[in-house]
C-alpha cells in the first residue's frame, strides 16, 4: 500500500495526461494532488459539469483516469450527486448506471446525460427566454398570484424576482425539454436568492439590506431580480449540452431515484462513488429552493450521514451499518475481480474496518492533497481514494 501524502511527492508535477492512461498504469505512480494551476475550474467544470452547482461534487479528472484503468463494461455509482461518473463514463462510450436518494441531484444526472435533438432544444430555450419576462408583467399586476406559494420562496425572494421565476415555471409544461427547463430555473433561483455573494452554499437567513461584501469588497446589494439569471444560464445551458452532445460516445447510462441500500444494481465491474459522509453535508437542504419551486418530493430520513443527524459516536455507528448495507447490496451484482473506487475524506477513518467486515480486498489506498479553491470553507484536506476488489 502506497500513501501519496506531502512528505512522499513534494516535488513531483501533478498528471494531467488523463488520456495516456491505461489498464497498465499504476496508480501509485500518479500524483493526484491538483493545485488551481494544474486543473483550472474551467476544466474541472467543462461542458454539462457545470448545468448547476452542487457542493461535494468529485474532479471528473480524477473519474476520467479510473475508468481509463479498469476499462468497465458497466460502471455504477450508488451515490450518483450531481451525475459526474455517469458524464465521463458516457464520454467514454461505456455503460453506466447511477442511483441517488435526492430527487433533485437525480433530475441533474438526467439532464447531464440525456440525449438531445440540439436545434429543438436551442429553439425552445429561446422561445421560454422570449416569453417569461411578458409573463413576469401579467404576474405583476396579478400580486395574488405569489400567496399560493410556500414560506420559503416568499422569505427568499424579492417580490420581482419570484414573479421571474413564477412566470418562468409556468410556461415549462409547454415544451418538450421540460427537465432541462427546470434545471435553468434551479440554476437562476439559487443566483436569485436573497443571499450575500459569498455566502452561497448554506446562507442561514435572507439578506435584505445592502451588506459589506467579502468577495467583491465593497458594498453589496441583494439582487431584486432573477430575469438576468434566467437569461444568462439558458444561453450557457445549451451551449454545454451541445459541446457534450459533439463528444459523448454511444453508451447505454441510466439515473434513478432511490436509496441505494434498496436498489436493483444491474450487474457490474467497476463500482466509482463519493459516498456521503458522517455529519458533513445535508444534501437535500443545499438545493431547498429547487425542492420548493420545482415541487419535489424529499426522502430526508434516507439520506445517509446527512448533518442533521450530526456526527456523535452514535452517529458514526449508524452511518457505517447504513454504507456498509450499502455496498452489501451491491455486492450480489458485482461480477467476481471487480473493482470498488471508494473516494471519500475519511477523517473518522472509518472505511477500513468497513472493506473488512464487507470481505472486500483492499488494493491499495491514495491520499490525495484537496486544495480547497473557491467559498470561505476550510483549507486544505486529504482525502482518500480507497481502491478495494471483490474476491
Ligand atoms: C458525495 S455526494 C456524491 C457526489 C457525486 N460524486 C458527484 O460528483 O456529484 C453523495 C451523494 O449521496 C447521496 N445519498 C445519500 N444517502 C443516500 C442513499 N441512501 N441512497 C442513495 N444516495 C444517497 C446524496 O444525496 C449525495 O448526492
Amino acid at each position: 500500500m502506497v500513501t501519496a501524502t506531502k512528505a512522499y511527492q513534494p516535488k513531483l508535477i501533478p498528471f494531467t495526461d488523463f488520456a495516456s492512461v491505461t489498464p497498465k498504469t499504476n496508480l501509485n505512480d500518479l500524483n493526484l494532488n491538483w493545485k488551481e494551476r494544474d486543473l483550472p475550474e474551467r476544466i474541472r467544470t467543462k461542458h454539462v459539469h457545470r448545468l448547476h452547482p452542487y457542493l461535494g461534487k468529485f474532479v471528473p479528472q480524477l473519474v476520467e483516469i479510473f475508468l481509463r484503468k479498469y476499462q468497465p463494461q458497466m460502471v455504477i455509482d450508488p451515490f450518483c450527486g450531481s451525475g459526474t461518473t455517469l458524464v465521463e463514463a458516457t464520454a467514454l462510450g461505456m455503460d453506466s448506471f447511477g442511483a441517488d436518494i435526492s430527487e433533485f441531484n437525480c433530475l441533474l444526472s438526467k439532464v447531464k446525460v440525456a440525449k438531445y435533438e440540439p436545434n429543438l432544444l436551442e429553439k425552445e430555450v429561446k422561445d421560454i427566454v422570449k416569453r417569461f419576462s411578458g409573463e413576469a408583467q401579467i404576474r405583476l399586476l396579478e400580486r395574488r398570484a405569489i400567496y399560493t406559494e410556500s414560506v420559503y420562496l416568499q422569505e427568499w425572494y424579492a417580490p420581482e424576482a419570484l414573479y421571474e421565476l413564477l412566470a418562468f415555471r409556468s410556461l415549462i409544461p409547454e415544451y418538450t425539454y421540460q427537465d432541462v427547463l427546470r434545471v435553468i430555473l434551479s440554476r437562476a433561483a439559487r443566483s436569485a436568492r436573497l443571499t450575500t455573494h459569498y455566502d452561497l452554499d448554506f446562507p442561514q437567513e435572507p439578506q435584505t439590506e445592502p451588506y459589506p461584501c467579502y468577495k467583491h469588497k465593497r458594498v453589496c446589494r441583494p439582487t431584486r431580480n432573477a430575469g438576468q439569471f434566467l437569461v444568462r444560464y439558458s444561453n450557457d445551458t445549451v451551449k454545454r449540452i451541445k459541446e457534450f452532445d459533439s463528444l459523448r460516445k454511444p453508451a447505454r447510462v441510466e439515473a434513478v431515484c432511490g436509496d441505494s441500500r434498496e436498489v436493483k444494481f444491474p450487474d457490474c465491474d467497476l463500482v466509482l462513488t463519493s459516498p456521503p459522509y458522517v455529519g458533513l453535508i445535508d444534501y437535500h437542504e443545499q438545493h431547498r429552493y429547487a425542492y420548493e419551486l420545482l415541487r419535489l418530493l424529499e426522502h430526508k430520513e434516507d439520506e445517509i450521514g446527512s448533518s442533521a443527524f450530526g456526527n456523535s459516536i452514535k452517529a458514526q455507528k449508524s452511518y457505517t451499518g447504513q454504507i456498509e448495507q450499502v455496498f452489501d447490496n451491491i455486492k450480489r451484482s458485482l461480477v467476481k475481480g471487480a473493482h470498488l473506487v471508494v473516494i471519500v475524506h475519511d477523517r473518522k477513518t472509518l472505511y477500513p474496518e468497513i472493506a473488512k467486515r464487507l470481505g472486500f480486498k483492499t488494493v491499495t489506498e491514495i491520499h490525495r492533497n484537496v486544495d480547497r479553491r473557491t467559498g470561505r470553507r476550510a483549507s486544505e484536506f486529504f482525502e482518500s481514494v480507497f481502491v478495494w476488489r471483490k474476491l
